[in-house]
């Protein structure tokens, strides 16, 4: 790590959702080592994780504001957000459950809004604030079976640029960070539930199914995607705003 990364960042104050696994961990990890103040959200809170752990169901409106307050209450401050708690469901449209529909749109949609609305005044007070959402390839293009999570995706790029504008007087930056497959315990379930809609099995999901739209043929790491948040939430993330991030290997290249 280089003394640059440190100080850039060094002191300032995060809210990461979803800390306690996979993407979420790796940046709340990727964060404190640049010396800022992590509270870790999560349903399932990990205590020996990073960063400081808040137990939280975000599907719950009211709990995102629960967290945005813990947050400001333990560090005196606010300067980064990173909406990343999600999770998924594979159904084909009629056979998707409208109870796992209205789960999705409440944590991959509005709980981002909620996080926004409740952290915007002290975000204001931020000398460098950023409000970063782990959205996906599927806020760009769509894949079948994906109603619920392509829909709350393609909608929180909008969420994203709308708050760009009205951030951009305050200096806040708004990006949404849109992988394609990254290696975590969300991807690892999920190849068994695709393996069943497609009929295949599920070695031939990842290959076929998972790895088929992207031109490289490799799952993205969670570090990885870590190093372009902690890219964007430092002074080399100033002119990003507004806009979709992109680390897709290709995908919407076709
Ligand atoms: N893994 C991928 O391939 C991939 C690709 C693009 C985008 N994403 C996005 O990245 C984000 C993180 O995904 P991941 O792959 O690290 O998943 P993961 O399952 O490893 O981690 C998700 C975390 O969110 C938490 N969570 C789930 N429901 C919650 C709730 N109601 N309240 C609070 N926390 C809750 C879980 O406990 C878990 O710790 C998601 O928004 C996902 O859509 C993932």
């Amino acid at each position: 790590m280089s003394s640059e990364q440190t100080d850039d960042l060094a002191g300032r104050a995060a809210l990461v959702t979803g800390a306690a696994s996979g993407i979420g961990r790796a940046v709340a990890e990727r964060l404190e080592r640049a010396g800022v103040s992590v509270l870790a959200a999560d349903l399932n809170p990990d205590p020996d994780g990073p960063g400081v752990a808040f137990g939280a169901d975000l599907t719950d409106p009211q709990a995102n504001v629960a967290a945005v307050a813990a947050a400001i209450e333990r560090f005196g401050r606010l300067d980064i957000v990173v909406a990343n708690a999600g999770v998924q469901h594979v159904a084909p449209i009629e056979e998707f459950p409208l109870e796992r529909w209205q789960t999705l749109i409440a944590l991959l949609l509005t709980s981002p809004f909620m996080l926004a609305k409740q952290a915007w005044p002290e975000l204001r007070r931020s000398p460098a604030a950023r409000f970063i959402v782990i959205a996906s390839a599927h806020a760009l293009a769509a894949s079948p079976y994906k109603a619920a999570y392509v829909s709350a995706k393609h909608g929180v790029l909008g969420l994203v640029k709308t708050l760009a504008l009205e951030g951009a007087a305050d200096g806040i930056m708004t990006t949404a960070v849109c992988p394609a497959y990254v290696r975590t315990p969300l991807v690892e379930r999920q190849i068994a539930d695709q393996a069943r809609v497609h009929g295949l099995s599920e070695a031939e999901v990842t290959e076929r199914v998972l790895l088929a739209p992207q031109a490289v043929k490799r799952l993205i790491e969670p570090a990885e995607v870590a190093e372009v948040v902690a890219f964007l939430a430092g002074s080399g993330g100033g002119a990003f705003t507004g806009v979709p991030v992109t680390m897709d290997q290709g995908w919407t290249a076709h």
